[in-house]
């Protein structure tokens, strides 16, 4: 067990003052790629990691809800189950819960979907670097999902609780993000990745074993809030594009990552800048993932690297969303001894880039990648090693 299983359950007996009646994980998420595609319909590839959220939780008889995170300084909310059940799902009225907006706000959608709940009482802890780009908001909305499962014996699967998780981030946090983060976060699998068709939701499985190679995290620690960031003015340019082509096609197409690079290039003229480079990216994002899934099947992890490669490259001239901090660790980890590809991964604007590396040269690599941006950059990145892990709702 590691210092944040102890870290949570000391934090829960200090607060309740009695042993949990749950204990439960839920991973972060890392995307290898696919990008900014998953509400334009597009196919995405992530993996679920060994980093994520921890709680331990109990069923409380008095109708009360109590939160307590480990993380900001104990920070502690409270209410009431009845209360939840009046509040509106939107915005406004889950603010002044600050991080307990997220599992109040799945508490919330589980009720409006018919589940029977009732109070409880959990503490939280995450071993996500903060304001990484990793999916800390998704992963504890999964998390609270697998616990009330539990606590309340619901009959909820994975692929409802992402939903409904979705649903609580867009109507009760405000942030308009696709289905990518809470899916993965619920339905990932040791050493594999999901593909992941985000307009059916269906799924598969894709083993994600590198053998020879390592796959880093980079986190240039650039803080970024998807709230605050470009994330819905690229949503809305991306809604523009495909009601003004996707109509010009036969048959219509409803999303962006429907329309192939030819029917896109025949069509384009009648979009503007920089509307039409904002869908180039994800007409032709699309068409990378599958190419990716199977480079990585063929064992072909040179293929891979080269893709990655070039998503970073479009999210970067096309759609606008890196950033100094990104393209500087993303050009660091490519000038490096064994690299086959790097990338930003997540929303961007700061967050997180991965670098697929020899794993005999990743030591030597990281060591010259920590150096070069914090003489570009006047501060420190953090590199790790990607583990992938096992999701509450696929084991
Ligand atoms: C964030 C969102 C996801 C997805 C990515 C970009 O992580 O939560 O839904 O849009 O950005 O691919």
């Amino acid at each position: 067990m590691n210092e944040f299983y102890e870290k949570v359950k000391d934090c829960y007996n200090d607060y309740f003052d009695r042993t949990e009646e749950v204990f439960i994980f839920a991973p972060g998420r890392v995307n290898l790629i696919g990008e900014h595609i998953d509400y334009n319909g597009g196919k995405v590839l992530p993996c679920s990691l060994s980093v994520g959220t921890y709680g331990a939780a109990s069923k409380r008889k008095d109708g009360r809800i109590l939160l307590v995170s480990a993380d900001f300084s104990g920070s502690y909310i409270e209410t009431e189950a009845d209360v939840i059940e009046e509040l509106k799902d939107e915005p406004e009225s889950f603010e002044a819960f600050g991080w307990a907006a997220y599992p109040l706000g799945v508490f919330k959608k589980l009720l409006m979907r018919g589940f029977k709940l009732g109070g409880f009482e959990m503490a939280v802890s995450g071993s996500l670097p903060r304001g990484s780009g990793l999916s800390s908001s998704a992963s504890l909305e999964i998390l609270t999902c697998a616990v009330l499962k539990k606590l309340f014996r619901l009959e909820l699967d994975g692929v409802t609780a992402s939903v409904l998780s979705v649903e609580a981030e867009r109507d009760c946090a405000g942030v308009n993000c696709g289905i990518m983060d809470q899916f993965i976060c619920a339905m990932g699998k040791k050493d594999k990745a999901i593909l992941l068709d985000t307009s059916t939701l269906e799924y598969e499985y894709t083993p994600f074993i590198l053998k020879d190679y390592t796959l880093l995290i980079m986190n240039t620690k650039k803080p970024r809030r998807l709230a605050d960031s470009k994330y819905n003015e690229r949503r809305a340019e991306c809604e523009k594009a495909v009601s003004v082509i996707g109509k010009k096609l036969v048959p219509e197409r409803k999303n962006l990552c429907d329309i192939t690079p030819e029917e896109f290039d025949r069509v384009k003229e009648l979009l503007k800048e920089p509307v039409i480079k904002r869908a180039r990216h994800a007409v032709y994002e699309n068409g990378r993932t599958l190419d990716a899934v199977r480079a990585l099947q063929n064992g072909d992890i040179a293929l891979f690297g080269k893709l990655i490669d070039a998503s970073h490259d479009s999210l970067r001239d096309d759609y606008e969303v890196t950033g100094i901090e990104l393209d500087t660790i993303v050009e660091a980890a490519r000038a490096q001894k064994g690299v086959l590809g790097a990338r930003m991964t997540g929303a961007g604007f700061g967050g997180c880039a991965i670098a697929l590396v020899e794993k005999e040269s990743a030591e030597e690599a990281k060591k010259n990648i920590e150096r070069i941006y914090k003489e570009k950059i006047g501060y420190d990145c953090e590199i790790m090693k990607a583990e992938t892990f096992d999701s509450p709702f696929a084991v």
